[in-house]
């Protein structure tokens, strides 16, 4: 029979070696935002489980002290953090010389995972949520040392396998392997939702990471300013006959959600010189944002906000508005007073819709976390009395000449979960899709994803902001803005970047761009780095790519061949670029959206400036775009068609995508109108 004494001899990684005594109880600073009370479900037995899973990370010494800690964590937030073992105050995403490790990987890791939990990045930073309302980093604390003592013992001939956050071992591979391999939250497909999910991260089995949080990529609100003022931009040349070369001037952009991603409407709009009034029910979202220069003015009353706006728009001049109150409210006041919006959208966490990400109307913000905490029942009739009454307002606005669009926030299946048959295209269901078009469906997947546009990053290890300019001045010397309409966006964007002050936590940044333009930038940086003109760098992206993610209702709804219920080409994507030596690739559950509703991956590669990365780059980078390009190609897309026919020109003898033959119309309809008589 094994005993602890045996297990604990077994093991040269473990708490014990990081905390020579238990540390002393926990204490929660003032003014951290705190994560509401989560789902609790779990029956008596499966309390039981869920104590033993806590417990197996904390030596037997300390078990009689931490059950009744562990249970009371469970019972009253619904999960068992270990808050105990949090490192006191902030977390900072320090310079990588600054980690210990056997090699760079695994000091470059450790850098990414303090950033996702730095104070001011982080949603709750105490709970490890990153962003999007449960999107955490790893389950417990107790995983976050584990991760880090792994990280720093790991060499070039091993990988470390994480699995929800947790870190299963590390397991002998070779230097060309990826260093970590992450997933989070899959789940077998009977038990494939939210309700399981629930109960499975109670159990302290299933991390929900979203995108970048659980695959550590996340690099604050920046991450998501591009696309966001992308999606902007474009949906002004779509719906508002603004010219290719063009802005936002004098239009009205109006949406709700300061948060993680959210937090980055203001900014967005003022880069693409319009005017924003972005609702936000926590005051401390607007203070952090304000202070941070990313909303340039705030105000309580929709008078006020509309007024401000109209001055600026009169103007052309360029202003983001926090509105400290409620969504719902800002658009009653529009609907009655005849205000003319041009853009209007949402993104609140409707994807977590009733774990507290949507505050309904009629309740402040810290009368939502109360009566979540009391009323779980009618808080989620509160919520669907609100989102059927948003639905109502947003209908109004679009029949008197809005354009309306989904935000990738789930908003509009949560208004159908609330009731409302009519957002469906075929007022029954969803399968058919909804009567307000989606970001993605018809802006970002058409005009970005299915050229192989998508939302590059990388971060300069060193902590440097000098490293970052020269990465800034770098990769806008490999654009050239004349060859298309986003590659003018994208060079506008980088020579602008550093003018608006874009980096939270380390010195990073994002840049939308195509498969092209990846390795060459990619190759580029790695050249400075060889050279010593920069130190270290980590390339990564937003799963929420052309290839990485399958969510029918958002990165794939533009894909209309059927397949957009098929998790293939995440999972695809997460293996080829293991194979092909990414230093850390990941695959999660839900990203966005919620559990069930879509799989998700991203990698991170760590450029050292060797020769060997040249190769990586060459080979791993091409995969992770056209794969995804690939895919939408055979659905039929047209951009993804044509940027396949120019692929397999140029790269003739080296790699090559199937290309679907188009059938005539009216072949098709006759044919299949007949059979149906
Ligand atoms: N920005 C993007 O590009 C992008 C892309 C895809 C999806 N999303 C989705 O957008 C949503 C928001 O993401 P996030 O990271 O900002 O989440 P978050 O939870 O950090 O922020 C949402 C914010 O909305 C506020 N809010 C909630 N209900 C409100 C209401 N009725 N009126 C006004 N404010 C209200 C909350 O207080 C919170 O600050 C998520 O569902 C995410 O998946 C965003």
């Amino acid at each position: 029979m094994t005993n602890n004494i045996d297990i604990s001899n077994a093991m040269t990684i473990h708490l014990r070696d990081i905390f020579s005594e238990l540390p002393k109880t926990p204490t929660f600073a003032d003014g951290i935002r705190r994560a509401p009370k989560r789902k609790f479900v779990l029956s008596q037995k499966e309390t039981e489980t869920a104590l033993r899973n806590a417990l197996r990370y904390i030596p037997e010494k300390w078990h009689k002290e931490m059950a009744p800690e562990f249970l009371n964590e469970l019972l009253t937030t619904g999960r068992i953090y270990g808050y105990r073992f949090r490192p006191e105050g902030n977390i900072k995403g320090k310079p990588i010389d600054e980690y210990q490790g056997n090699c760079i990987e695994g000091k470059a890791f450790q850098v990414m995972i303090d950033n996702n939990l730095d104070v001011d990045i982080a949603l709750y930073p105490y709970e490890l949520v990153t962003y999007g309302e449960t999107g955490q980093v790893f389950q417990n604390w107790m995983q976050y040392w584990m991760v880090k003592r792994y990280l720093e013992m790991i060499t070039r001939e091993q990988t470390l396998v994480v699995e929800s956050g947790h870190p299963l071992g590390l397991f002998e591979s070779m230097p060309e392997s990826p260093r970590v391999m992450i997933t989070n939250a899959l789940m077998v497909g009977c038990f494939d939702d939210q309700e399981n999910w629930h109960r499975a991260a109670a159990l302290g089995v299933a991390n929900y990471g979203q995108m970048t949080a659980g695959g550590w990529m996340y690099i604050g609100p920046q991450g998501i300013v591009h696309g966001t003022y992308s999606t902007l931009l474009n949906a002004g040349r779509l719906k508002l006959n603004i010219p290719d070369d063009k802005d936002l001037r004098g239009h009205l952009f109006v949406s709700s959600g300061l948060g993680g991603m959210s937090g980055a409407q203001g900014k967005s709009v003022e880069i693409a010189n319009g005017v924003g009034i972005i609702a936000e029910v926590d005051d401390s979202r607007i203070k952090t944002r304000y202070k941070q220069g990313w909303i340039g003015h705030m105000v309580d009353d929709p008078a006020d906000a509309f007024g401000l706006a109209k001055k600026s728009q009169n103007k052309k001049e360029t202003l983001s508005i926090a509105f400290y109150g409620n969504i719902v409210d800002l658009l009653e006041y529009a609907v009655e007073k005849h205000i003319h919006i041009d853009l209007l959208s949402d993104q609140t966490s409707c994807h977590a819709v009733y774990d507290g990400g949507y505050c309904p109307q009629g309740l402040t913000f810290e009368e939502r976390t109360e009566l979540l905490k009391t009323d779980p029942l009618t808080f989620r009739e509160t919520v669907d009395r609100s989102l059927r009454r948003h639905f109502e307002l947003i209908k109004f606005l679009v029949d008197r000449g809005t354009f309306f669009f989904d935000y990738g926030n789930s908003f509009m299946k949560a208004v159908f979960d609330a009731g409302v048959k009519e957002i469906c295209k075929n007022g029954k269901g969803p399968t058919d899709g909804f009567i307000f078009p989606s970001y993605v469906e018809d802006i970002m997947g058409p005009m970005l994803f299915d050229y192989g546009y998508g939302p590059f990053r990388w971060v300069c290890l060193s902590g440097k902001k000098t490293d970052l300019l020269k990465t800034d001045t770098a990769a806008m010397a490999c654009i050239d803005p004349n060859r298309r309409f986003q590659d003018r966006d994208n060079y506008v964007w980088i020579k602008n970047a550093e003018h608006y002050n874009l980096v939270v936590g380390t010195q990073a940044r994002i840049l939308y761009q195509d498969a092209k333009g990846r390795i060459n930038i990619a190759l580029k940086f790695n050249e400075m780095v060889r050279n010593k003109d920069i130190g270290p760098v980590m390339l990564g992206r937003d799963h929420h790519d052309t290839g990485g993610t399958d969510s029918p209702f958002r990165e794939t709804a533009n894909i209309k061949d059927g397949s957009n219920i098929m998790a293939e080409m995440a999972v695809q994507c997460f293996a080829g670029n293991a194979a092909r030596g990414m230093s850390l690739v990941a695959l999660h559950n839900g990203g966005g959206v919620g559990i069930g509703k879509a799989i998700n991956g991203g990698f991170g590669l760590v450029l050292d400036g060797s020769e060997r990365i040249d190769r990586i780059i060459k080979r791993a980078i091409p995969w992770d775009v056209m794969g995804g390009v690939a895919r939408r190609a055979w659905a039929r897309n047209e951009h993804s068609i044509e940027t396949a026919i120019k692929y397999n020109t140029e790269q003739k003898g080296t790699a090559h995508i199937t290309l679907p033959f188009i059938p005539d119309e009216s072949l098709i309809q006759d044919l299949v109108a007949n059979a149906f008589e």
